[in-house]
């Protein structure tokens, strides 16, 4: 079944024309008579050349399927929440619009890869906040409470600016072919959130987080793939900060 979008077709003015697309899911619903068994499901939707991979997934919940399981909160590339794979891509559904990912043919949907599917398209994310819980993703200081806000200036802000961006979504993480084979590994993710406190000048825990990422799991395990770069909804630079990261490691200079 193929999308076919009839542009010849009439239409009220001001009416968006409509299509169907085929979804294809990979569905995993360990409760049923499917037990432990993941298997591919289509489903053919009406849609407008406006909506995103989210609004379909939304149509088969609400109209044909409300056993399909996915998160998702804001709906407007916020929250983090749905990321997956699209077309073999890691990308945030509610930020993929279904005319940029073929539409003439089934668009494939899968949960990320690397973290245990629980149902449909969610993932036990626990692993992944572990990672990130370990490089102690909050300012660190000594001495006495200031009294007022601690100043920085506009240069000492950008320098770990890029990396402030992270939504948490896991989409670099479970893109990264190190992480695949070796869940282990603490992932472009958590490297990324270290950088962002690293770079801080307010931050006095640069030399523990350092010292936690020099572990056999942490930054060495990077081999510079970049596919955490490419899968980022946020544009950040992961493979470059995690160069500074490696960097200043052995420089010591933060
Ligand atoms: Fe998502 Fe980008 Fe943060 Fe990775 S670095 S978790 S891809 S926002
Ligand atoms: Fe993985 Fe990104 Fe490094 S994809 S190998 S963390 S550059
Ligand atoms: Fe929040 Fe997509 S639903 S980022």
């Amino acid at each position: 079944m193929t999308a076919t979008l009839d542009s010849s077709a009439p239409t009220a003015i001001g009416e968006i024309p409509s299509f169907n697309v085929t979804i294809r899911l990979r569905r995993y619903l360990p409760e049923t008579d499917r037990g432990d068994e993941s298997y591919w499901e289509e489903f053919v939707v009406p849609v407008h050349g406006t909506d995103r991979v989210l609004d379909a997934l939304h149509k088969i919940k609400w109209e044909q399927d409300g056993s399909l399981t996915f998160r998702r909160s804001c709906a407007h590339g916020v929250c983090g929440s749905d990321a997956m794979r699209i077309n073999g891509r890691n990308r945030l559904a509610c930020k993929t619009l279904l005319k940029d990912v073929n539409p003439d043919k089934p668009i494939t949907v899968e949960p990320i890869k690397g973290l245990p599917v629980i149902k449909d398209l969610v993932v036990d994310m626990e692993p992944f906040f572990a990672s990130f819980r370990e490089i102690m993703p909050f300012l660190i200081t000594t001495g006495n409470q200031p009294s007022g806000e601690r100043i920085q200036s506009a240069e000492q802000r950008e320098r770990f600016d890029d990396t402030t961006k992270c939504i948490l979504c896991a989409a670099c993480t479970s893109s990264c072919p190190v992480f695949w084979t070796d869940g282990q590994y603490f992932g472009p993710a958590a490297i990324v959130n270290a950088h962002r406190f690293i770079f801080d000048s307010r931050d006095e825990g640069a030399e523990q987080r350092l010292e936690i990422l020099n572990d056999k799991e942490g930054v060495w395990r990077c081999r510079t793939t970049f596919n955490c770069t490419e899968a980022c909804p946020r544009g950040i630079e992961v493979t470059k900060a995690i160069q500074e990261v490696k960097r200043a490691m052995i420089t010591r200079a933060f």
